[in-house]
């Protein structure tokens, strides 16, 4: 079943009216909007962006952050949503397909993420998200300034470096298509 960006906010609000902190909510709708702008600019479809955007961190709703990743994908396809929606839980949490390259965490064993990872070739709007990921608080941030925000609140090991070289490459990689600096696109990043 297919996922719109309308319906997504929907499942989001629903999950919020229970929420004490919806901080999560709110980053997550950042990361939404974020992706749309950098779609629209590659004319790619918005709507699509959007929507994962608004739904790569909906495992969250069942409190357990190790394994937001898997909990929400089985969450959207247990709604009878398409992998093509649902991946993008399991895609965001790892950067080029190495469930070595985290922010912030280290990945605990689980043979449904090991597998993803290992056999997924990530979309265009996977990438899009998982460098949106990188740039959103609440509000849009340089890569850098959120890095911090997450290594303050979750702590560094020993792949951090790694996996700061390789959200500056996606960053470059979307620069680069593009052809500008993709920070252009959002001119409040300079205040924050
Ligand atoms: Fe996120």
């Amino acid at each position: 079943m297919n996922l719109t960006s309308v319906k997504s906010l929907q499942i989001l609000k629903e999950i919020e009216e229970n929420l004490e902190d919806n901080y999560w909510i709110r980053h997550s709708i950042c990361v939404g909007n974020t992706a749309g702008k950098i779609a629209k600019s590659l004319k790619l479809d918005v709507d699509k962006a959007k929507t994962l955007g608004y739904i790569h961190d909906i495992g969250k709703k069942f409190n357990d952050f190790q394994e937001h990743d898997i909990n929400g994908y089985k969450y959207l396809k247990e709604l009878g949503y398409d992998d093509e929606y649902a991946n993008v839980c399991l895609a965001h949490v790892c950067l080029n397909n190495d469930i070595n390259c985290t922010a912030g965490i280290i990945l605990s064993y689980n043979k449904l993420r090991t597998d993803f990872m290992k056999n997924h070739k990530y979309t265009i709007y996977e990438k899009i998200i998982n460098l949106c990921d990188l740039m959103c608080t609440d509000v849009n941030l340089t890569l850098e300034k959120r890095l911090i925000d997450i290594f303050v609140r979750r702590g560094i090991h020993e792949n951090t470096v790694y996996h700061i070289k390789e959200a500056q490459k996606l960053k470059k990689y979307f620069d680069d298509m593009l052809g500008y600096n993709v920070y252009n696109l959002f001119p409040n990043i300079i205040n924050n």
